[in-house]
């Protein structure tokens, strides 16, 4: 089977409901970055950034995957799939793709304040208990904090990431504006003869030199066209 390795980002889930960042009426429209999702607004005032992400995981029972999700989840009848995903939900996952990477954190899990990466740290949380609080502790004795990837802290999957990228056949980046790195300089890792399709319904900002396929519309919708330009029935 060929390899497809396909990047999203925050417009895969803005047709399941979930706000995207920088659109207007955009997250960081309504809250500060530096405040809920640095390192340094953490340590600042860490029951803010606590609470942003209790509302942000409180919502994920309330939306579904959509087509996009649902279409990216199907190709794997298809092709050897990895999604690398920049979005924190588990969307992907619920729609069924079975091999995603997650570089900037998931919602539904929960690290200690101070080895965050540790896996003999990392809890998954349960349906029934969507909230942290301070004063929750990780086995190690620290304040509970989100698992989520910071601005100002590594990107532990970005190599795995990477050594996918490099043996795509095709690669698809769906409904990310490519401002946020190393997310961002995926592509240069994929090889130059492969095709790059762009699913985003607005021009973002290309970077590589590398050419590529932009598909104009949402992500449902683009899905739907990519699966007819690969000759997929769905
Ligand atoms: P952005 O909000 O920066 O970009 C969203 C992209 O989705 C834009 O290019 C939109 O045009 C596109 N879009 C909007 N609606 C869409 C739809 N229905 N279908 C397809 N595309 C659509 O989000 P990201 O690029 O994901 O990180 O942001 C990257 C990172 O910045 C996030 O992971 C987050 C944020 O700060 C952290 O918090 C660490």
């Amino acid at each position: 089977m060929k390899k497809m390795v396909i990047l999203t980002g925050a417009g895969m889930s803005a047709e399941s409901g979930i706000s995207t960042f920088r659109d207007s009426g955009g997250l960081w429209e309504q809250h500060r970055v530096e405040d809920v999702a640095t390192i340094e607004g953490y340590i600042r005032n860490p029951q803010l950034v606590i609470d942003f992400y209790n509302e942000r995981r409180k919502q994920l029972p309330t939306v579904k995957p959509c087509r996009g999700h649902e279409l990216v989840a199907a190709l794997e009848k298809n092709y050897d799939v990895t999604v690398v995903t920049q979005n924190v939900d588990d969307l992907h996952e619920r729609a069924g793709s079975t091999n995603v990477i997650h570089l900037h954190g998931e919602l539904m899990k929960v690290t200690s304040s101070i080895s965050p990466n540790d896996p003999l740290q990392i809890q998954t949380l349960t349906p029934e208990h969507l909230e942290i609080h301070m004063g929750e502790t990780a086995p190690d004795g620290s304040q509970l904090r989100p698992f989520i990837v910071w601005f100002g802290e590594a990107v532990p999957m970005i190599e795995k990431a990477a050594e996918e990228a490099m043996k795509a056949d095709i690669f698809v980046v769906i409904g990310t504006s490519l401002n946020v790195y190393p997310a961002a300089g995926l592509v240069q890792f994929v090889a130059p003869e492969v095709p790059v399709f762009l699913i985003d319904p607005k021009d973002v900002p290309w970077t590589s030199s590398h050419r590529y396929t932009h598909i104009k519309k949402g992500a449902s919708a683009g899905m739907e066209e990519l699966l007819e330009d690969l000759g997929i029935e769905n």
